[in-house]
């Protein structure tokens, strides 16, 4: 019997649609998912049976005869969520051999992936964490795809994996190999976290143009939508422009009708506490994260707006005056968050030792992932001219763009600040750059703080960097 080019475990919306892709492309499939009780037909039979109908995908009823239908070496790839991996990697270990490669395309955490990829190389398995990035139309129709882990697994994974993924428009798959250990899941964690900062950068600007441009649905969508047309052309702002205007069966808008509390998953939360332990900072990617926490605090917004009652005094702008800055506000703030985006990337590859292609990266995100946009190009660009470059505000294509976009942005903050609109992500944004412009910060005062009440010592202005002195500040 003809063997499976690859198996698949987990068959989740994601785990079903990649199944699909990877039957699509040629390749032979053979899927397993764990029996829930009382289940007369089993998941995977039901998948091949219904959406997997004629195409080139077997179910297995146990680990055993799944890991037999399989060529070698074998590749088996988990779609399992994060806290089930460890467990479904000790079911199938017993049925593989030597040399057979486990792939996991789950949202798992890269340290605990580095983890898998040293205790399997041990056990004698190449383990590959792959970020997947692209929900459920990715899955179907191509993805951006982040591999990382064992080397030796690459050139059996790589025509099958650049085989599902989204192509950019120049034909390139999206998917290349990232680096070692936990580094493919490190970059789909950024890349996250990066999504995060976008979303809320969105969602502020929305705000204004609705609380202080008194702009409907309507207007808001078909600005989104225009502003698609632009250098601002993106995925995300893509479907803003779409829910905005999305009306449900009795004419109503969805989006008036949805909570104002967002939840998260914990990949955006993971980059802030990785970038805390590298000393990287990536504020306005934190403040996303806040926003979504302070969003959850539903109950105590309600009653401390009631004592504070906001909005009495709201002023009014034009929809003229109001349209090209926050244009230009959503452009420089997006600028800021691949700039803190790359700038961890950056930092993670020296601590790690990736060696991690930040081009390459830009890369493989213009197309499939959540994060697809226009802004990849220019990025792209600049880590090729400098694969050094240590900040994107730091090329000239950027701070040229950022300089015109300056008044603006200053513009906007204050007009929030004035009117009272919460703007933490713009507004982290500006401060940040405002930081890392700025060649003599306060910290000189910090820096006496610490070694008047600790004895903590400080570098002087006029000795060599690394000498450290201590001051007799009660003398
Ligand atoms: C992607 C997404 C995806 C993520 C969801 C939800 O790249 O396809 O990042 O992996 O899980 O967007 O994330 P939150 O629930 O944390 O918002």
């Amino acid at each position: 019997m003809e063997k499976s080019n690859i198996g698949l475990i987990g068959l989740g919306v994601m785990g079903q649609n990649l199944a699909l892709n990877l039957a699509d492309k040629g390749w032979m499939v053979s899927v397993w998912n764990r029996q829930g009780p009382g289940e007369a037909e089993s998941v995977a039979d039901r998948f091949v049976r219904e959406r997997g109908k004629g195409k080139s995908v077997i179910a297995c009823k146990g680990l055993d005869d799944f890991c037999d239908t399989l060529q070698r070496p074998r590749v088996v790839m988990l779609m399992v969520t994060a806290n089930a991996v460890d467990e479904v990697i000790e079911n199938v270990i017993p049925y593989l051999d030597e040399g057979d490669i486990i792939v996991d395309g789950g949202n798992s955490n890269f340290e605990d992936t580095g983890r898998r990829v040293k205790e399997l190389y041990e056990r004698g398995f190449y383990f590959v964490g792959a970020g997947v990035s692209g929900g459920e139309e990715g899955a179907l129709h191509g993805a951006s795809i982040m591999p990382g882990g064992a080397e030796e697994a690459w050139p059996v994974v790589k025509p099958i994996l650049q085989s599902i993924a989204a192509k950019a428009e120049d034909g390139t798959p999206c998917c290349e190999w990232i680096g070692k250990g936990g580094a493919g899941h490190y970059v789909k964690m950024a890349h996250n976290g990066i999504e995060y900062a976008e979303m809320q950068l969105i969602a502020e600007v929305y705000s204004l143009m609705k609380r202080i441009g008194n702009m409907n649905n309507e207007e808001m969508g078909l600005l989104f939508t225009h502003w698609n047309e632009t250098d601002l052309r993106s995925f995300l702002i893509e479907i803003t422009g779409k829910i905005l205007r999305h009306r449900d069966v009795t004419g109503a808008y969805v989006v008036d009708k949805i909570l104002d509390v967002a939840n998260q998953k914990g990949t955006g939360r993971w980059s802030v506490q990785n970038a805390l332990d590298l000393n990287e900072p990536i504020g306005l990617i934190a403040e996303a994260v806040f926003a979504r926490d302070v969003s959850g605090k539903k109950q105590l917004r309600e009653k401390l707006g009631r004592i504070y009652s906001q909005e009495s005094n709201l002023t009014l702008y034009q929809r003229d005056e109001l349209v090209r800055p926050l244009y230009e506000t959503l452009s420089v703030s997006r600028i800021v968050s691949y700039a803190q985006g790359f700038s961890l990337l950056k930092k993670a590859s020296e601590v790690y030792r990736w060696n991690l292609n930040l081009a390459s990266v830009a890369l493989i995100w213009r197309n499939g992932c959540i994060l697809r946009s226009e802004l990849l190009n220019p990025i792209a660009e600049a880590f090729l001219v400098n694969p050094q470059l240590e900040n994107l505000l730091a090329d000239p294509f950027f701070s040229k763009r950022v300089k015109t976009s300056l008044p603006s942005w200053k513009k906007v903050v204050t007009m929030a600040v004035k009117e009272e609109v919460p703007l933490p992500a713009v507004s982290s944004a500006l401060h940040y750059f405002y930081s890392v412009t700025t060649a003599h910060l306060p910290a000189n005062l910090i820096q006496a703080q610490r070694d008047f009440f600790g004895a903590h010592t400080f570098e002087r202005v006029d000795e060599p960097r690394g000498a450290f002195f201590h001051e007799l500040w009660r003398s």
